[in-house]
């Protein structure tokens, strides 16, 4: 409003005769002047000035005082596009943020601005300098926290894996330049920075020099990291400097827009592809079963009759649901390398119709000390009742946590459809050990078999990080104890003839009504064993090798057995390779199937 005013009477001046005009001139400035300090005072006493205090926050906050803000920007096109923009960014992210972003960068604006209380009309920074803004955007795309919510575990992966980005201090000098090339014509402008206009410009020519040379980290000079810390000296001075800051503004706006889309889309990329990678297998695991399958029907084996140790109950029977013959392989070898004695011990592997053919050549060709291994195929067990027909593999549910004090993700491993048809598959065994293809086995198992279930259905690893309240979203309307904590599959033992006692196969039938879904999966694994479970110790199993980066050597050494939950499982490049070795150790990587498929994790 006073701004318009002033550039009215500038406007008139030009029809003016020459001679009057300096007078007239100096009349304008003096009743401007006095107009403006009778203005400022009774903005104040109308209140206005809560605009000026913290005029980016409330803008934010409502609508209706962004009013304010306008009638006192000489440029409003630019500084209004750019924070609505920013609000307009902020807004969609609002209700998805942890409520303390929101909050903190509100504050660091109040901050910013609460400086500024008279108003002049013509230099008014922003109300929150546009770096700032930059900085904010980038706080809330890199913030891990939001990246883990919506991405997982590709967010752990990626934070471990930044440093060994190839080009990493590339981009990060690109990122530098952009900004120096911003700022510098408005440097270049200001008569007594000339020296520092100078080093500036040798500075983004430095850069220039050197990003036209390398593409990647290792083509960059040495004492590179020398030189970005001085560039990025000039840009905090250059961000001092400036007063007046349309230019920068208008270019940082530009900038904001590529950078942000560019970081969003490749973080999307990257997460897809990290996706993909965990959620398909592995060309040599593919190439793997297909070796077996051909091989199976060159050679059509005869299995040696071994039903009656398969139907035994005084043997250790050990249940594992699988379609990966590595897997497999590894939690077989690496049960019988540690136990005591293994010839009591015999596996059940329950597969898939596309995996069959390739576990039983696999298994036909390998032994294992004196146990022995059944291979099933779950699609051929004609269990009653058509229930059992959806064919579902073991489940890991991600769980993450965000608040003021914590942000982690649990990855909860849960029994799969066919779990709970164990004792119709089985009907002679009395006991069995479950567990799930992503375990290794560091000690031997056979106390287990002696363990005092205290009249319990099964024996759990329970996740009192987690309890059922918190999983809420997923318990239905159903009955339940938000205290209890949640439990995990991977090692668990089940005695089968109270579980028939307690007809917990219907008890789960009639949890799950319709065809499974994670949160009925979730649900009824919760649910089910209400009351019939009873704790492993802890240290029975260490889990969190296919996600937690922070595991100790002496933990895992420890431990009986590692349970890679997780995205990160050890048979993927992406494995944590740390955790990877054991695992790697109980498989035979001299096989020629695997030499040939080039299988090495
Ligand atoms: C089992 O693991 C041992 C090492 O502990 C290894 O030498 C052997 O080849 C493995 N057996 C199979 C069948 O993978």
């Amino acid at each position: 409003m006073k701004g318009g005013t002033i550039y009215t009477y500038n406007n008139t001046t030009t029809t003016m005769p020459p001679g009057k005009k300096r007078w007239s001139w100096l009349v304008i400035a003096v009743l401007g002047l006095v107009l403006l300090s009778m203005l400022v005072p009774l903005a104040f006493l109308l209140g206005l000035h809560n605009g000026f205090h913290s005029g980016y926050a409330t803008e934010r906050r409502s609508s209706a005082s962004s009013r304010n803000d306008a009638t006192l920007d000489d440029s409003p096109s630019v500084k209004g596009g750019l924070s609505s923009r920013v609000d307009g960014l902020l807004k969609n992210l609002g209700p998805t943020l942890p409520k303390g972003f929101v909050r903190d960068s509100v504050k660091e604006a109040e901050n910013k601005t609460t400086g500024f209380v008279v108003p002049k009309p013509v230099i008014k920074p922003p109300p929150s300098s546009p770096p700032e803004d930059f900085k904010a955007l980038q706080v809330i795309v890199e913030s891990d926290k939001m990246c883990e919510l919506k991405f997982g575990s590709y967010c752990l992966w990626r934070r471990q894996h930044r440093e060994k980005m190839k080009d990493y201090l590339v981009r990060k000098m690109k990122d530098q330049l952009y900004v120096a090339r911003a700022y510098y014509p408005s440097i270049a402008k200001v008569p007594h920075l000339d020296q520092f206009t100078q080093e500036m410009k040798q500075n983004i020519q430095e850069f220039e020099r050197i990003l036209s040379e390398s593409s990647s980290d290792p083509d960059l000079p040495p004492q590179v990291e020398k030189k970005l810390q001085k560039m990025e000296a000039t840009i905090a001075k250059a961000k001092l400097a400036i007063v007046e800051c349309n230019n920068v503004d208008k270019k940082l706006r530009q900038l904001v827009d590529l950078t942000e889309d560019e970081a969003n889309f490749h973080m999307k990329q990257s997460a897809f592809l990290y996706q993909l990678a965990v959620q398909t297998t592995p060309k040599s695991l593919h190439c793997l079963s297909m070796r077996l399958t051909v091989e199976y029907f060159k050679a059509t084996p005869i299995d040696a009759d071994q039903s009656e140790s398969f139907l035994n109950p005084n043997l250790h029977h050990y249940v594992m649901f699988s379609s990966n013959v590595l897997a497999s392989s590894v939690v077989i070898n690496s049960t019988v390398m540690n136990a005591r004695a293994s010839r009591k011990q015999v596996f059940h592997v329950l597969t898939d119709k596309q995996s069959f053919f390739s576990m039983k050549m696999w298994f036909y060709t390998n032994s294992y000390k004196d146990a022995t291994v059944q291979v099933l195929n779950i699609e051929d067990l004609n269990i009653e009742g058509h229930l059992f027909s959806h064919l579902s593999m073991p489940q890991e549910l991600r769980v993450s946590f965000l608040s003021a004090s914590e942000s982690r993700t649990e990855y909860i491993s849960v029994f799969s459809h066919w779990h709970y048809a164990l004792p119709m598959i089985f009907p002679t065994l009395k006991k069995i050990v479950v567990l799930d293809d992503d375990i290794v086995v560091q000690r031997d198992l056979s106390e287990l078999w002696s363990l005092d279930m205290n009249g319990k259905v099964i024996g759990a690893l329970q996740l009192c990080t987690v309890r059922l309240g918190a999983l809420k979203g997923y318990m239905g309307k159903e009955n339940y104890d938000a205290n209890s904590c949640t439990w995990m599959s991977g090692l668990n033992i089940i005695d089968l003839v109270r579980w028939k006692d307690r007809d917990v196969t219907r008890k789960y039938q009639s949890l799950v009504q319709q065809k499974p879904s994670e949160a009925t999966t979730i649900r009824a694994a919760m649910l089910t064993f209400q009351g019939l479970l009873v704790a492993l110790d802890n240290t029975w199993v260490l889990s969190g090798l296919g996600h937690n980066y922070g595991i100790s050597k002496e933990a895992i050494n420890k431990a009986a057995v590692l349970h890679f939950n997780g995205n990160m499982k050890p048979w993927l490049e992406l494995g944590i390779s740390p955790y990877k070795v054991h695992w790697r150790k109980y498989l035979n990587l001299d096989n020629h199937f695997l030499t040939d498929c080039n299988v090495n994790p």
